[in-house]
């Protein structure tokens, strides 16, 4: 496994391997790296013969009260689980790199983008997209790795490459979660073991009101309710929101389309916030 820090690397090893005929799958990162980064990196080498990883904190796309210093760093460790997961090079780019002084352009997915986490964190997509637009065009990759965990992300990435037509292919990772139902996430790092329990009331509100659904109950506001309630009722969670909607657009649904309706979840849990949902 190799390191890479500059752009020019990435660039001419997409050359080389495209020459040879070989497909790179590329898996972007924040590091922190858990079991669920590693599955997307498994999943990646699954699918290409190349497969890419890059590990940086992107400012950009954290807003000026949210936890951008205190986002967990351990690169020696993320490095190891990269190797394990059959990672073949990492991107390690250094701020100055993707934002040199006097960087001035950003991308803005104006509709996707719009609701949920874009509600809540008016920075949050506009970071998310030039970084990645940025990287795709640094790593070149055929196919690149997005977990379901971060269903909206997914869903913005997919219509900006559709929008600015990057010939790249976006494959969805299952989201891994622990034996007590959470969502793995760089952010549980933050948790006391109290918060944590108080944050399983996330999946097992999931749980819910997917048996409701495969009960029959097709009322969206009906679900909504249930999910708010069963939510509200763990003294450690404040609800962000609770949505049903398109996974694909993010718009609100008023009946559940089964298979194609998501039931997205944030949530604050004392001074850790996350996400997390499921397709109904
Ligand atoms: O999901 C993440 O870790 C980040 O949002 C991403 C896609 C690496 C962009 O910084």
């Amino acid at each position: 496994m190799q390191t890479h820090d500059t752009v020019s690397a990435m660039q001419l090893l997409a050359r080389e391997t495209h020459a040879t005929g070989q497909t790179l799958g590329f898996v972007p990162t924040m590091g922190a790296l858990h079991q669920g980064h590693v599955d997307l990196i498994r999943l990646a080498a699954t699918k290409a013969d190349v497969v890419v990883v890059s590990i940086f904190v992107n400012p950009a796309q954290f807003g000026p009260n949210e936890d951008f210093d205190r986002y967990p760093r351990a690169l020696e460790a993320d490095l190891e689980k990269c190797r394990e997961a059959g990672a073949h090079h990492i991107f390690l780019p250094s701020r100055e790199t993707l934002y040199p002084k006097g960087y001035s352009t950003y991308i803005n997915e104006e509709s996707v983008a719009a609701p949920l986490e874009g509600e809540s964190r008016p920075a949050f997509f506009r970071g998310v997209t030039t970084v990645v637009a940025k990287l795709l065009n640094i790593v070149q990759p055929d196919l690149a790795v997005f977990g379901q965990k971060d269903a909206q992300q997914l869903a913005v990435v997919r219509k900006m490459v559709a929008d600015l037509h990057i010939p790249v292919e976006i494959v969805a990772g299952p989201t891994t979660r622990d034996a007590d139902g959470l969502a793995l996430s760089s952010r549980n790092a933050y948790l006391t073991a109290s918060e944590r329990e108080g944050a399983c009331a996330i999946p097992r509100t999931l749980e819910k009101i997917k048996s409701m659904v495969d009960q029959g109950e097709r009322r969206a506001e009906r679900l909504v309710a249930e999910a708010t309630h069963l939510l509200a009722d763990e003294r450690r969670i404040r609800v962000i929101y609770v949505a049903i909607v398109d996974p694909a657009t993010m718009k609100k649904q008023l009946t559940i389309e089964p298979g194609n309706s998501l039931l997205a979840v944030a949530a604050w849990i004392d001074q850790t916030r996350l996400i997390d949902n499921t397709l109904l």
